[in-house]
């Protein structure tokens, strides 16, 4: 009998349900005893040894559902080892659970911060699979996660909406994309539904360049203009300070999010209208589309083989369009970000996209 623990940590996206699925699928049909552990709210509940006992029926009916049926939390891992609410050291606290349950196995669906801990606790001695999980596709050692897919997919038919109101009334929309460390979900978002102007993190922007994309748009005929910025979006000023300042520099702020700070400077630049829309966490949310439904699924049965021929210390990832497991100590606190010179971005500035640099 296998005895096989699994958990869903950080922020949730879209396709979590569909993984884990297809991990209990696999270990099912491989014919091999398996009971299932699932632990509540991520790493809390392997902390708090919060745990239920998961059926073949847990798993039927949600392919296609959104969130989590474990839910989800985060457990930062810059305080992985200070002790929690309740004064436990939260690393021995989770050896504790997995050994007192005679655990096999682990399986952790996260992103970079989850990946971090996936891997402490790999050093420690339990045994690992993870899977890669995320709308914000900056996960190393994978060309794609879960989700993100998803997130394009509601990013873009936000921007598809907010198009047809900014030609009627000829106004600049600033649409804010879900990413503060990586730009993925904006470029691809913003390709997608034909932003103008698009700003990620990775590569700072200058005003004065956003200002003379959008009056050349102008002269040219366009009355209205898109910008796609990311939650991250940082100007060049900005990105020569220091973290610290950079951070005490927001705390002082005006403006809620780098996207006012932009749409106001554009207003009083170009005297024109400009309107900010966030979708947030809507990006998070919802049926998985096709494509993460059948990538997650792929996912979870290459991790549910992995635990059958007692492989553990991987991720399992993606990587030139096949299936790969990467240790988890070449995953574990690296990010995987938007290259400025990427062949993507060279097309899309082709194509007449401002990147505001
Ligand atoms: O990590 C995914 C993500 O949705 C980011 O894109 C976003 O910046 C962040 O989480 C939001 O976090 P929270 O749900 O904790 O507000």
């Amino acid at each position: 009998m296998m005895r096989i623990g699994m958990l869903t940590s950080g922020g949730d996206c879209q396709a979590l349900n569909a993984a884990m699925r297809g991990v209990v699928k696999t270990l099912h049909h491989s014919g091999e005893e398996v009971e299932i552990f699932g632990f509540h709210a991520g790493y809390k509940g392997l902390i708090n040894s919060d745990f239920r006992m998961l059926t073949n029926r847990d798993f039927s009916g949600i392919l296609t559902k959104g969130g989590t049926i474990l839910g989800s939390s985060r457990t930062p891992f810059k305080l992985i080892n200070e002790p929690d609410e309740k004064g436990n050291n939260k690393v021995e606290a989770m050896k504790h659970t997995y050994h007192k349950l005679n655990l096999d196995c682990l399986v952790v669906l996260g992103g970079n911060g989850s990946h971090k801990t996936a891997n402490l606790l790999r050093q420690e001695g339990l045994n690992i699979v993870t899977l890669p999980k995320t709308i914000d596709n900056d996960l190393w050692g994978t060309d794609m996660t879960f989700g993100f897919q998803s997130a394009v997919d509601v990013a873009t038919h936000v921007i598809d909406c907010i198009h047809t109101t900014a030609d009627s009334h000829g106004r600049v929309f600033v649409v804010e994309v879900m990413g503060h460390k990586t730009g993925w979900l904006t470029l691809n978002a913003g390709m997608a539904s034909g932003a103008d102007i698009i700003l990620i993190p990775e590569i700072p922007y200058k005003i004065d360049k956003i200002v003379s994309a959008i009056k050349a748009r102008a002269d040219s005929g366009s009355g209205f203009t898109i910008l796609a910025v990311a939650e991250g979006a940082i100007s060049e000023e900005d990105a020569t300070l220091s973290k610290k300042d950079y951070k005490k520099k927001v705390e002082k702020s005006p403006y809620p999010s780098v996207s006012y700070e932009v749409a106001a400077a554009i207003e009083e630049k170009t005297g024109m209208e400009v309107r900010v829309t966030v979708p947030g966490h809507m990006q998070r949310g919802g049926t998985p589309c096709p494509y993460d439904r059948v990538f997650a699924s792929r996912l979870g049965s290459e991790a549910g083989k992995l635990i059958l021929k007692r492989e553990y210390g991987f991720m399992v990832g993606y990587r030139n369009r096949e299936i790969v497991k990467v240790p988890l100590e070449e995953v574990a606190g690296k990010l995987k970000t938007v290259d400025p010179n990427a062949t993507i971005v060279k097309e899309a500035k082709m194509m007449g996209i401002s990147f505001g640099d």
